[in-house]
């Protein structure tokens, strides 16, 4: 089953560089076939396919690949964002009432949430989405919610080391030790990466250390969650330990910024390319617990490979709108448009070390949205409006 889609006025290929990264092709034409792109050049030279699909000047971009989302989950904390807009603080200790709600939840309801939130990023443009756990907290619902990940995404993340529940708050460290043994062998067969929450009032270190190491030993990638309610040990930690990414960054020093850059210089030298680790902003979470945005300028500045994804979560940032991540980014990370498209795409496929997504050419997967707007700064410039039209995934229109 072939398709051409014609007369797009700006093709984003994300296959430039500097500048110009986005590699805007005008006028151009896509020919996809058997879930993967075939064809791309004029669209006055387009081939025949099966089906024909007039984009009337629009713009093409890459799917979305949102890299950190948290969708396994029951409940809603609609109150603790009220509470916060009146001016209570946010602590991530909301995490243990989702923890509570996501336990005592069924699995179809659980499955049927998760499909409900995959169903709704698609529709926005999202064709690729790292999905962790971190809602259970226990053998049985850690490996579920993995389980039930694993029915969405092949990109599943283990994020036992989310907080330590209520029922070990008098020995953090026996937790790490659960969540590195019996928790991480349930686990293992439903996940791709290993993450944890570096955080006062999470996981130090030290428990952060061990836990990642456990992960490693056992075959999966790392990520990280790091600096996002304060300075801390997390950025450092995860280029130490050669994380894919490390997300949030929301506080960081020179230092970290230093160890971020270095990484990028490191994967330059050519260690086959997927050594650096990529700094992950998630602007969602800054809009909703009204914080001060991560300085994604300064990231740019130093040459450290960033990406844009929208933490999707009951807490912290419920939203699954990348669109409205890269307004944010745009508006209040001093990003430029095509940063931040660039952050959206191929940042997120960075971010998971994927080389068929967040792309387009011939050979990468048939994952591509066309807008309603002849621009990708369409993006940024229309705000909160819905600029998708269509969506393939996988060659197939959704
Ligand atoms: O990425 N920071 C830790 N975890 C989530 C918040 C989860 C929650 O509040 O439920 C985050 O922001
Ligand atoms: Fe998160």
């Amino acid at each position: 089953m072939s398709i051409v889609i014609t007369d797009i006025g700006e093709l984003v290929t994300n296959t430039g560089h500097g500048r110009d990264r986005l590699g805007i092709v005008r006028d151009a034409a896509v020919v996809v076939e058997d879930g993967r792109i075939a064809w791309i050049g004029a669209s006055v030279r387009a081939p025949d396919a099966d089906e024909r699909i007039d984009a009337g000047g629009a713009a093409v971009l890459p799917g979305f690949v949102d890299s950190h989302a948290h969708l396994v989950f029951a409940g809603d904390r609609a109150a603790e964002f009220g509470a916060r807009m009146a001016g209570e603080p946010y602590t991530g200790g909301g995490i243990r009432t989702t923890v509570g709600a996501t336990r005592a939840a069924g699995d179809d309801e659980l499955r049927r949430a998760t499909g409900r939130l995959v169903a709704e990023m698609r529709r926005q443009g999202t064709t690729t989405v790292e999905i962790k756990s971190g809602y259970g907290l226990d053998v049985e619902h850690e490996a579920r919610s993995l389980r039930i990940a694993a029915e969405f995404t092949e990109e599943t993340t283990f994020l036992g080391a989310h907080v330590v529940p209520a029922e070990y708050s008098d020995d953090p460290w026996k937790y790490v030790s659960l969540v590195s043994g019996p928790m991480l062998n349930a686990a293992r067969p439903y996940a791709k990466w290993i993450d944890v929450f570096v955080e006062r009032g999470a996981f130090d270190e030290d428990q952060a250390r061990t836990v990642l190491a456990a992960g490693k030993d056992a075959g999966l990638g790392l990520r990280l969650h790091g600096n996002q309610l304060g300075p801390g040990p997390g950025v450092r930690l995860a280029v130490e330990m050669g994380a894919a990414s490390v997300d949030h960054c929301t506080h960081l020093d020179d230092g970290d910024v230093d160890a971020l850059a270095s990484t990028t210089i490191a994967c330059m030298c050519g260690d086959g390319g997927w050594s650096s680790t990529v700094a992950t902003l998630l602007p969602g979470a800054e809009f909703s617990t009204r914080s001060p945005y991560p300085d994604a300028r300064r990231l740019l500045d130093a040459g450290v490979t960033v990406a844009l994804a929208t933490d999707c979560n009951p807490g912290s940032s419920y939203t699954s709108s990348m669109s409205f991540c890269i307004a944010l980014a745009v508006r209040e990370m001093r990003m430029t448009p095509a940063e931040a498209v660039w952050a959206a795409t191929a940042g997120g496929a960075r971010a998971l070390r994927r080389d068929d997504v967040g792309h387009l050419s011939v050979g990468a997967r048939a994952d591509l949205m066309i807008l309603d707007a002849p621009s990708h700064l369409h993006l940024a410039y229309r705000p909160g409006v819905p600029l998708i039209r269509t969506v393939l995934h996988d060659g197939v229109p959704q």
